[in-house]
C-alpha cells in the first residue's frame, strides 16, 4: 500500500472513518450517570472531530489526542485554538498503544475507527492498565451485521480486513478483556455517506482530474461501491465499556 498516496487522498477531509458528532454524543450519553472524566485520551484521533466533541462535552477534562500523522494533529490543534479550548486539548504524535504511559492515567479512552489498526484485543489489553478505577472505553469497530453476507462482500472484506468480526464476537472480546459492556449501537448510514464517503468521493474526483488513475483512488472507490451494494450486511458499531469490578481492583492507581 502506498501510504503517502493514501494520506494525500485523505488530506483535508473532516473524518477518516464513518462517524458523526451526534453519534459521538450518543455514545457519551451511554457512559455511567454522573461520569465526569478529568483525563481523556482520543486514540487515532485523525483530524479530531471526536476530540472536539469530547472536550466540549466534558468542560473540566483535559483531552490528549493521539495519532501518528502530524498533519491531522495540526488540523486538530488549529480547530482547538479557534474554539478557544487549546489549553485543554493537547496533541501527541505517538502510537496509540502508548507504551510507557503511567498506569491509571485516564478516566476515559476513546477510539473512533482506529482500534482495528492495532487489533481490538491488542488495543483493549494496552488500554486497560491506562484506565483509573471506574474508567471507561468507547470505540467503533467495523463488523458483520449479517450472519450470511453475500459472497462478493465476504471476499472483498476477507482481503481488506480479514479480522472483521461479528457484533457478538466483539462483545465477547470486550468481556474477556475485563470490561462490562454498557451499551452498543450500529452507526447510521448517514455517518457513512454524509460524513465520510461523500467528502471522500469529492476528493477522489479532484485527484483523478489532477493525477489520473491510481491504485489508491481505485481502492477507495471500490470500498464506496461495496458499501452502496452491501452496506446493510456490515457496518460500524460503537461499543461503550466500563472496567469491570474485578479488573478495576487490579488496575487501581497507586495512592
Ligand atoms: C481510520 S482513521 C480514523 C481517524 C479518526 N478517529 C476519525 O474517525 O476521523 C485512523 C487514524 O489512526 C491513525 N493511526 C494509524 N496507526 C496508528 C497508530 N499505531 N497509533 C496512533 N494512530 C494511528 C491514522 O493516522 C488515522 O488518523
Amino acid at each position: 500500500m502506498d501510504k503517502e498516496a493514501l494520506y494525500t487522498l485523505h488530506s483535508g477531509l473532516p473524518r477518516q472513518s464513518p462517524g458523526g458528532d451526534a453519534t459521538t454524543r450518543r455514545a457519551i450519553e451511554m457512559l455511567p450517570k454522573g461520569f465526569n472524566p478529568r483525563a481523556i485520551a482520543d486514540m487515532g484521533c485523525g483530524p479530531g472531530m471526536s476530540t472536539m466533541v469530547l472536550a466540549e462535552s466534558f468542560p473540566e477534562a483535559a483531552v490528549i489526542a493521539v495519532d501518528t500523522h502530524q498533519p491531522f494533529l495540526d488540523q486538530l490543534a488549529d480547530a482547538a485554538n479557534a474554539a478557544g479550548i487549546a489549553d485543554r486539548v493537547s496533541t501527541v504524535n505517538r502510537s496509540m498503544e502508548l507504551p510507557g504511559e503511567e498506569p491509571g492515567s485516564f478516566d476515559l479512552i476513546w477510539a473512533e475507527g482506529s482500534a482495528y489498526l492495532v487489533g481490538v484485543e491488542t488495543a483493549l489489553d494496552a488500554w486497560r492498565p491506562l484506565l483509573r478505577a471506574g474508567g471507561c472505553i468507547a470505540y467503533t469497530e467495523l463488523v458483520w451485521l449479517s450472519a450470511d453476507p453475500p459472497e462478493d462482500a465476504l471476499n472483498y472484506w476477507q482481503e481488506v480486513y480479514p479480522d472483521m468480526n461479528t457484533v457478538q464476537g466483539n462483545l465477547d472480546i470486550a468481556r474477556s478483556a475485563g470490561f462490562d459492556v454498557l451499551d452498543h449501537f450500529v452507526l447510521p448510514p448517514s455517518d457513512w455517506w454524509d460524513e465520510y464517503y461523500s467528502p471522500l468521493q469529492r476528493r477522489i474526483n479532484i485527484l483523478r482530474m489532477e493525477e489520473g488513475i491510481s491504485e489508491v483512488l481505485n481502492n477507495a472507490e471500490n470500498e464506496i461501491n461495496m458499501y452502496s451494494l452491501f452496506g446493510g450486511c456490515y457496518g460500524y458499531v460503537f461499543y461503550v465499556l466500563a472496567l469491570n469490578t474485578r479488573t478495576a481492583d487490579v488496575s487501581r492507581r497507586p495512592a
